[in-house]
Order: structure tokens, then sequence, then C-alpha cells
């Protein structure tokens, strides 16, 4: 690691003439010097700052502080007391993920602010400036005039130079499962959108002009540019609300139960605002930015963190095979029913299995907002924990642990050492958490920075007892992943289940939109691999359906990433395709690199992975509801070696809608000069594995 302190060497500084409408601007450049930042001090006081790339515009000249309710100031009026810089750069290692290494190469603006309203306080924000953007954070220093503090608005703007095309969803405190719009940033209207999805049963919309983050533009100029956050911890999820007059987004933080945002002690610091750009679509998709300003791990051994590829006594649920509730009959998590997932699931090599509905409490889990459901310790009788785990452990796979907290998180809070003891008790080292319906009781947000310290406490506390999690429900993944290796996935989007949601489910666009958006905060549990299209298998009356062809299933392994990737369909629908299910079996979690070779958010996404310590390669590619060929050169292969190409493609007369189950697997043998183009169906997409011979 080289980090290099340089005060003011590496700024120019520029002063204006007049001593009284004083204007400083520092400006300072990424590595590449592809993207700019300036912070000004406008004679009015205001500090600003303000992005470009290659030239071009990103963020227009947008304004920083706070609105403090404790002690009540307002924090808009500064004098730029002090200014420093220093260069990062260091290659670091994950303990898992889409590449082995990561370089973090940056250029730091730290600019000290001291408030002009007389209430003595200093604050100081951070610039990270990258090759791919821009972060920065605001930190407040322990100080004589400040320490405990509520903050009543957090006021950062993000002005856009132009009414650019915009991928967005509607701001709600408690959800954040929705399909993207995409629209000209002047015509959002998060409320039209929320009507259109009539399925969603939990929200705290915030108005017509609210759009959550990650928000995704594109300018007629050729830019796409990213607006997310990193490191979300200690701190309530950021909003925005739209001035469509300015095209001015303001930060909207999320309010606790009684409506303040956050209350902090110095010395304390926000999140990374990150901003990320660039001219060409996969480098958004690829951008490690995040990640980079997120803190290394804290785990200091992490031998026991392994991705996994797991069945689950799950998707049965959700299509009325089966149910949850032991009372309901037809009690899927039964010891017969989850001895054969266990047969399966070994058979074909996988690691672990998710039991849901296993403990008492879901006759009444959903709707009552009862505090006391779940105690997450006590089985069904007719699921016989022991046998299983035994049974399991014979057979080489883990029994994944389920624990569905009913939005009931003080409960959660009190029992959770008791069953994570109780998991380490039977063997069990992954829990899959899930929040549906209204945090109870004091009924705070999903959002809000007291859940935000929920997450992370699940996340500490589970890796005393060397546990893994995949929460549902949880706010949106900030990069956290680095930090707490153990938090391997969330689900914090729309996911694969909403394809059995009665109205809208998920279009053929949007997995080819979440790489560009939810995905760059880290691995989702999108749960892929449904095998049949038609979910009315058990139900006749059901008419909803999966939008995608059998082999877009199989790419989806690729172009989602998770080191957790769930195996999501039923044995008796992967026994109708043995040999698509190949793929499923031969796809790893986990990778040494990974390259964007071709993306365009809502269209069509290409990306190739190269196994950890194999010289395998396998890629993934999507389309939305329309059909495209997509070239591809087969030039990131090691040169002189020759692999044989399994190919798993729509058949000719694929088509998600008429013909979803039509695939055609192929072998070839081919080189880094090879050079295929394959076409994808409406809706379709292909996936290759590439073995060296
Ligand atoms: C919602 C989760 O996303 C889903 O995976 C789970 O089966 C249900 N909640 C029940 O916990
Ligand atoms: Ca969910």
């Amino acid at each position: 690691m080289k980090a290099t302190l340089s005060f003011l060497l590496t700024l120019s500084l520029c002063w204006q003439s007049n001593r009284t409408s004083a204007q400083t601007t520092t400006t300072i450049s990424s590595p590449d010097k592809a993207v700019v930042l300036s912070v000004s001090n406008t004679p009015a006081g205001q500090v600003a700052y303000r992005v470009t790339y290659k030239g071009k515009k990103v963020i227009e000249p947008s304004t920083l502080g706070f609105a403090l309710s404790k002690p009540q100031v307002s924090l808009t009026r500064f004098t730029i007391a002090a200014i420093d810089s220093a260069t990062i750069d260091e290659t670091w290692k994950p303990v898992w993920g889409e590449a082995s290494q990561i370089r973090n190469h940056c250029k730091e603006l730290r600019v000290t602010l001291a408030d002009q309203s007389g209430s003595g306080i200093q604050m100081q924000v951070r610039f990270r400036v990258f090759n791919d953007g821009v972060g920065f954070r605001y930190e407040f220093p322990t100080q004589p005039n400040l320490s405990h503090f509520v903050v009543a608005d957090e006021l950062t703007q993000f002005r856009l130079s132009a009414d650019h095309r915009t991928f967005w969803m509607p701001g709600d405190y408690d959800s954040n499962e929705y399909l993207y719009n995409t629209t000209k940033l002047s015509e959002v209207a998060a409320l039209a959108a929320i009507r259109k999805e009539k399925d969603i049963a939990l929200q705290s919309v915030i108005g017509d002009n609210a759009i959550q983050t990650p928000l995704l533009f594109k300018t007629t100029d050729g830019l796409y540019i990213s607006l997310y956050e990193a490191a979300v911890l200690n701190y309530p999820i950021m909003h925005l609300q739209l001035d469509k007059k300015t095209l001015r987004l303001q930060a909207q933080l999320t309010p606790d139960a009684v409506g303040n945002k956050a209350y902090l002690q110095t010395p304390s610091k926000t999140p990374w605002r990150t901003i990320i750009v660039s001219d060409k679509a996969t480098d958004i998709v690829g951008s490690k930015l995040i990640l980079n300003l997120n803190e290394p791990s804290t785990i200091a051994d992490p031998s026991w963190i392994k991705p996994q590829k797991f069945m689950g006594v799950w998707w049965e649920m959700h299509i009325g095979k089966g149910n949850w509730a032991k009372a309901l009959g037809k009690h899927a998590a039964n010891t017969q029913n989850v001895k054969k997932y266990i047969d399966f699931s070994a058979k074909n090599g996988f690691d672990g299995l998710l039991v849901e509905g296993w403990n008492e409490g879901w006759e009444d889990w959903f709707g009552n907002w009862k505090e006391e459901v779940f105690d997450f310790v006590t089985p069904y009788s007719d699921y016989n924990i022991d046998s299983l785990t035994a049974y399991a452990q014979k057979k080489g796979i883990k029994l994944i642990m389920h624990h569905e907290t009913s939005g009931s998180v003080t409960n959660y809070e009190r029992r959770m050492d008791a069953a994570f003891q109780y998991m380490v008790d039977k063997g069990i080292n992954t829990v899959k958490t899930g929040y549906v319906g209204r945090i109870i009781p004091r009924g705070e947000h999903h959002d809000s920075q007291w859940m935000v310290n929920h997450y992370q406490r699940v996340a500490e506390r589970a890796a005393k007892y060397k546990l893994m999690v995949d929460s549902h429900e949880s706010a949106h993944p900030t990069g956290l992943h680095r930090t707490y290796p153990n938090w391997m996935a969330s689900e914090a989007a729309r996911g694969s289940e909403f394809n059995n949601a009665p109205t809208l489910g998920i279009t053929p666009e949007h997995t080819t939109i979440l790489p560009f958006t939810r995905m760059l905060g880290g691995p989702m549990d999108f749960t892929p691999g449904l095998f049949r299209f038609q979910l009315n298998q058990f139900d006749s009356s059901r008419t909803q359906r999966v939008r995608t062809t059998l082999a877009k299933q199989l790419a989806l392994y690729i172009t989602l990433y998770s080191p957790l990737q769930m195996v999501a369909d039923l044995p008796e629908n992967y026994e109708k395709h043995m040999d698509a299910f190949q793929f499923i079996r031969d796809v790893p979690v986990d990778w040494d690199d990974s390259q964007v070779l071709a993306a365009e958010p809502g269209d069509y996404l290409m990306i190739a992975r190269k196994t950890k310590g194999k010289d395998s390669w396998f890629v993934g590619a999507i389309t939305d509801e329309n059909s495209r060929t997509l070239p591809l050169s087969l030039d990131f292969l090691e040169p002189g070696k020759t692999y044989e190409a399994t190919i798993y493609r729509d058949a000719d007369n694929a088509d998600w809608h008429e013909n979803p189950e039509a695939y055609t697997i192929e072998k070839k043998r081919v080189t880094s000069k090879t050079k295929l183009n394959l076409r994808l169906a409406n809706g379709g997409g292909f996936a290759i594995q590439l073995t060296q011979l």
C-alpha cells in the first residue's frame, strides 16, 4: 500500500481578485485525468462541488450541508479552513468475489469547513476521485462545540446538466422491490409507477418526486452516470427528492419513528455519496468504486466463509405445492420431503439446502403485527432437525437456516444469541434472514438508521458464531460485504420470486438493469434457475409466469453475481432437462477475474468470468424482450491453448412467451482467436462453459 500526503501541492487554488466576494476553486483530477472534481466556496459562503468526465458535465455545481435539530443549526455557509490531499494506490484481495484482487487507485481531497453562522462547528468533506467517478463523505471530528447531535436533514445536492434518460424506482423507505422505470428525469412520476405495480403490499412511499438510489442516467452526449452510496453504517439510507425545474436532486434521508434522521456523536462520518461515470456502459457494471470506499474486512480468519450453491424447500411453497405453516396442511418442511431435497442436492454436487417453514409460528406470521411470533429454536413436530442435519452431513450437504423475523426486530434481537447458538449446536453455518412487513414495535422503516444498525449487528454477531448471512427485505447493499464478508448476499431488490406476483412480475429487461444499479452495492440472492415457466403446476388457476427462456435462466448465474447462488426450482422440474441442468451443476460461485464484454442498460449484458484457481471460463449473456445477436470474441482465453466450449443457447425457435423451453447445447473446440456470433431469443440468453483441454 502506498499513500502519500501532499499538502496543497497537487491543488490549483485560484482566488478571484475581489476580496469581499472571494471565490476559491480547488480542482483535483483522477489518476488518468478523465474525472475532474472542483470544489468552490461561493461569494455567499456556500460550498459547491462539480464533476466532469473527459470535459463533459456530470454534476453541475451542487451544494453541501446539513440541518441539525440538536443543536438547532443550519450548516450551509462555511469558510474553507484547510485543504489537503493524498494519493491512494493499493491492491487488496477480497475473501471471495468477482475478482481475486482489486486495485484501489484514487486521489483524495479533504476540505475542512468552518460554519459561518457562529455555532463554532467544523466538519470535513473527504472526496476521492477515481478513474471511474467520485465518492465523498462528511466527517465530524471531535471538537469543543459538538458532541452528540441529531441530523434533521442532509442537504447534499446532485444537480444534473440536462434532462437525461433515467432508470429509477419510486422512493420508499420500506421497499426496494420495484421494477425500474425508464423516463426522462423530468418525467419521474413515482406515485403513478406505484399504482401500476399493484402487487407492492408494503409501502412507505415518499411522494411523486422522490426516487431511490441506485439511480442511473444515460446522457445524450454518451455518458452513463450512476448515483448511489457506499458504506452505510450508523446512518439512514439516502433517498432523493427531485426538483423538476432545476433537475436538482437533494438527499432525503429515511426518518426514524419520530421523524429524526440520524443520531450521531463526534467523531463520526456519513456514508459515501457515489457518482460513477464512464462513456462505456461496461465500465459501470465492472466498477469497483463502491467496494473500494468500504473498509477492509473485520474478520481476521475468514477460512470458514464459503461461497455456496444451494437448493431450497422454498419455491414449492411460493407456487402452491406446499405450505410454510403446518396447520394449513401440505407442510413442505417435513422430514421426508427435506430428505428428498438433500438426496437431489447431494447427487448434483451442491453445498447447501435452505429449509423454510421449519419452525413454529407460520400460522400467524403475517399481517397481525405481533411481536412474539417466532422463537427461532422450535422446529415443527414433523421436522426432525437432528436426524436431518445428520443425514445432510452424511451426504455432504449443509442445511441453511431460515429466520423470518416478520418485521419483529426487537424480538429477533432478544433471541438472536440463542438462535445462533442453536445453529452452531446443529452444525448449521448459514442463515437466511427476512424482514417481511412493518418493523415493529416502534414503526421504524427498513431503511432507517436503527435498522441499518440492526443489519450490521446481525452481521457482526453472526461472525462471532462463524455464521454466513443472506438477508432478505434488508436495505440496499452498499459494499459492506468487503468489511463483513460473512454477510454474503442480500435480496434488497425485486428478485425472481416476483415471477409469481399477480401483476407485473419480472419483465424481461429487469435483469439487464440490476447490474447497473442494485448490483453495484453487492451480491444479490436473486434465486435464478427456474426451468418451468407457467407457474400453474399445482394450481391450474394461476396465470403467473416466468418471462425468460430457459437458456437465460442459465445465463443469470453469470450475469447476476452472488457467492450464494440458489438453484431455485423443484427437483422434478430439473429432471426434465438434465442436459441443461449440467450447466448449473458446473457453474462456480467464486471467480479470479470478470470481464464485462458488452452492456447496455435495459437492453443486454454479456460477462465472462474465470473460475477461481482454475483455467476455465464461463460466459453469460442476456437480452431484454428483444431478440439480438451478440458478437463474442474469446480473446480473454489464454493464447495458444485449446478449450472445449459447451454452449447452452436459445434454440432458433425459442421465445420467452411462446417457446421458453427450446434450447440447444453444442460443443466446440475454440481458442483465444475464436469469434462467435450467438443469437439470443426475445427474453433469452446464452451460457458457455470453456474448459482448457
Ligand atoms: C420473502 C422472501 O424474499 C422469500 O424468499 C421468503 O420465502 C418469504 N419472505 C418468507 O420468509
Ligand atoms: Ca422479498
